[in-house]
């Protein structure tokens, strides 16, 4: 056996996990040599300064590694500062008897050393609030709370690729540049360069004035000459070389005046034809969008590969500023061909369930910190909704249920009719008061829905349903897609909603349409749900919200 730990793939040191998260939390590697790197999380100098004892974190787990060092070889100053960076080699040993920890490490030698002035480090040793930290979006990472959220949301995105792989589900890279807005509320970012273009033309106008009419005469004139010159050489049957010289010359007179009329056409601003802004203009020629959701273009491989699934980044510009709602999150959208409503709930429900009982076999350290530090509840949240089959509610049943605790003498902000959409208060009354575990909420009214939910027979109400969850309301909104090409056209009419962005959609209704079923799931809102933090803006690396997106 080596007397050296094995240091981690493509690095020189040796992760702090792979030492103190072994079964016997590391005691068995003692007398081992070790070379470790990481950030100080506390530091104190003992016996007069004569060495000192630093908390050392890696990210690798939540926990750390106590280092050893003597005054002779660093700067002790230095190195107890909270934040400093350090890599040491030396030999792990057995602690003193009563110690918490089950090994540390005596430094032999301090390879490098990542002072930090603490004068000015903005993460003290002591506790900064969540809100705060969002002011160091680039440095949070650091803190316990914001690294266990990484990690668990690492793990809550390998657990998502795992399960649809399981299932036969393939990923598909869905655009972020889009043409159709798929939920049809107006919410996206437009994407364009006619502002920077038009700036950049503003600036380039400045220092290089255009042509004034008078300029383009002048060179028209020019041309005019040139050409007399070379008619004049033609019928003098002049050198031949001497004639094909005057014609160059005239060609370049009149490029002259082509490149003259075309700047002098030039307009600083935005580009506009009919009163209105000229998109063709733009980059890629017609108005262009950030997507709100992968969806409409999974559909489309969904319709060939049966089984699919997107996973990334979407925008929505609405201005929201709850604790719930990001303009940037992270959306999970499986869609099944030869599938229904039912199919889709079950799929749903599996899904989350498998999330939940990941973390629990994968993440416990993490969820153990945030039980610790956040949510006394949130493990056994996870447990029981791995373990509890999800209620199930039309919208109609779920507004009598509403309605009869109205009557009962419960007040809600938004009042309860038939009709209305569901707001967070009532998502909320109906998953953690009245029936304390996950609610599936379908067949909502048609009015309050997106145009490609699938009709139901009664015409009131679409195949819809959204997965209500406690501490988050909204986990999941999904349905069964309008298959069939004369109602999917009529929906989009009904709703005032233009049909030439959406051939293409109506198009797989066309050619071989099949019965199918997907869902959104709001991989911030699941963070959200298992860590039990309060604020959708501490879950996700770098957030952003109205007015906010900082790096
Ligand atoms: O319910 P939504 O709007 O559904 C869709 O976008 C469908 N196209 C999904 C589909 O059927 N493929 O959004 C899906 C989920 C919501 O349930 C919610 O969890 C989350 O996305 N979500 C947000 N998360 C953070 N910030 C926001 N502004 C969000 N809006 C929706
Ligand atoms: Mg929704």
């Amino acid at each position: 056996m080596s007397d050296e730990v094995p240091k981690a793939e493509f690095s020189d040191s040796v992760l702090i996990k792979s030492i103190i998260r072994r079964e016997d939390g590391g005691s068995g590697l003692a007398g081992k040599k070790a070379r470790i790197g990481g950030w100080v999380k506390t530091g104190r100098k003992a016996d007069k300064d004569a060495f000192a004892f630093l908390e050392l974190n890696d990210g690798s787990c939540a926990g750390n590694l106590q280092v050893i060092i003597d005054a002779s070889l660093a700067d002790l100053g230095q190195l107890v500062q909270t934040g400093t960076c350090v890599v040491v080699e030396g030999h792990l040993k057995l602690p003193p008897s009563g110690a918490k920890q089950k090994i540390e490490l005596r430094a032999e030698e301090v390879l490098h050393v990542g002072p930090v002035d603490p004068a000015k480090y903005p993460l003290p040793k002591t506790r900064l609030t969540l809100e705060s930290l969002r002011d160091f979006v680039h440095l949070r990472s650091r803190t316990n709370t914001i690294s266990a959220v990484a990690r668990i949301r690492n793990a809550l995105a390998y657990a998502t690729h795992t399960f649809f792989n399981k299932h036969g589900f393939l990923y598909v890279h869905t655009p972020i540049v889009t043409t159709s807005d798929c939920e049809g509320a107006g919410e996206m970012f437009q994407v364009t360069t006619l502002f920077s273009e038009a700036e950049r033309l503003e600036k380039e106008l400045i220092q290089n004035p255009p042509p004034t009419e008078a300029d383009v005469e002048a060179a028209k004139l020019v041309v005019q000459e040139k050409g007399e010159v070379v008619s004049q050489l033609k019928s003098a049957k002049a050198d031949k070389k001497e004639i094909s010289a005057a014609v160059a010359e005239l060609k370049k007179a009149k490029e002259n005046v082509s490149k003259l009329e075309e700047r002098s056409k030039l307009q600083p601003g935005i580009p506009r034809k009919d009163g209105k802004v000229d998109y063709t203009k733009d980059f890629f020629a017609r108005q262009a969008f950030l997507t709100v959701s992968g969806q409409l273009q999974v559909e489309s491989y969904a319709c060939a590969l049966s089984r699919v699934y997107t996973f990334g980044p979407t925008f929505r510009a609405e201005n929201s500023h709850t604790s719930r709602h990001l303009a940037e999150f992270w959306v999970v959208e499986p869609e099944i061909a030869f599938a229904d409503l039912e199919d889709d709930m079950k799929c749903a429900e599996a899904y989350v369930k498998f999330l939940c009982r990941w973390l629990l076999d994968n993440c416990l350290e993490d969820m153990e910190f945030m039980a610790d530090k956040f949510d006394k509840g949130c493990i056994d949240r996870l447990k029981m909704v791995a373990s509890t089959p999800f209620i199930r509610l039309t919208y109609t049943e779920a507004v009598e249920i509403l309605e009869e605790s109205v009557q009962n003498g419960k007040k809600f902000e938004k009042e309860v009719e038939w009709g209305i959409d569901l707001a967070s208060g009532h998502e909320r009354y109906l998953t953690e008061v009245k029936y304390q575990k996950p609610v599936i909420v379908y067949n909502y009214p048609k009015d309050i829905k997106a145009f490609y939910m699938r009709l139901n027979d009664d015409l009131e109400t679409v195949a819809a349903m959204d997965v209500l969850v406690p501490k988050v309301g909204e986990l999941i909104g999904g349905s069964q897609r309008e298959e069939r090409y004369d109602v999917i056209q009529q929906r989009l009419e009904e709703m005032d909603l233009p049909v030439e962005p959406y051939e293409w959609y109506i198009d797989l209704r066309r050619y071989g349409t099949v019965k199918h079923a997907g869902f959104g799931l709001g991989f911030e809102r699941m963070i959200l749900f298992a860590t039990g933090l309060e604020n959708i803006r501490d879950v996700i690396p770098f957030p952003r919200y109205p007015g906010r997106a900082d790096l």
